[in-house]
């Protein structure tokens, strides 16, 4: 399945992170949060670290430009209609988080692929209620997208668990 676009479910530190990461490598991607200052912030945040980066010469102007123009912010979830891969990292709570997989289950395409950052939490428990989409769990190393720690998250490995 190609992927076209991608849905981030929080902006926080991982949430942020991995946004950042797919603008960079060439997605759309929107990013969900619960309310406006912390989408404001969490976006802030992205675009602080894009200029450092830009700043550090580890991506020129331009591909700091086209990362952003990438990003779009909501809160609203139906923004996710045209999603082909979601990536959950809202906070490590299991009620938060099959509220949000029962939402994105509605939302979402068919093939959407459905993804959670979990630190341990069950990728089962989070699907119970949704067994129609394809899921996964996305383990992504280290947050800190545009700095030193950014290296290695862009080498994030990804290793699934299909349910
Ligand atoms: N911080 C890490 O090093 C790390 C590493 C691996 C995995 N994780 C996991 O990643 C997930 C996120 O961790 P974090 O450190 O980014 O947390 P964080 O608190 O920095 O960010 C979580 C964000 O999710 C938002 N949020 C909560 N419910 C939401 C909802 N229903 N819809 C949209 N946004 C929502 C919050 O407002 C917050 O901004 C957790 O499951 C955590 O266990 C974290």
């Amino acid at each position: 399945m190609e992927i076209k676009k991608v849905g981030v479910v929080g902006c926080g530190l991982m949430g942020g992170g991995i946004s950042e990461v797919c603008a960079k490598a060439g997605y759309p991607v929107v990013v969900l949060e619960v309310n406006q200052q912390l989408l404001d912030k969490g976006m802030s945040n992205i675009t602080a670290s894009l200029e450092r980066a830009a700043k550090r010469e580890k991506i020129t102007m331009a591909e700091k430009d086209a990362a952003l123009s990438r990003l779009q912010g909501t809160l609203n979830m139906g923004d996710f209609k045209d999603c082909d891969l979601v990536i959950e990292a809202a906070i490590e709570n299991l009620e938060e988080k099959k509220k949000v997989f029962a939402g994105l289950d509605k939302v979402c395409p068919p093939h959407a692929f459905l993804a959670s950052n979990t630190s341990c939490l069950s990728i089962l428990d989070m699907a119970i209620n949704q067994p129609a989409q394809p899921g996964t769990g996305a383990s992504l190393l280290q947050p800190g997208a545009g700095d030193e720690a950014g290296r290695d998250r862009e080498n994030a490995r990804y290793h699934g668990r299909g349910y």
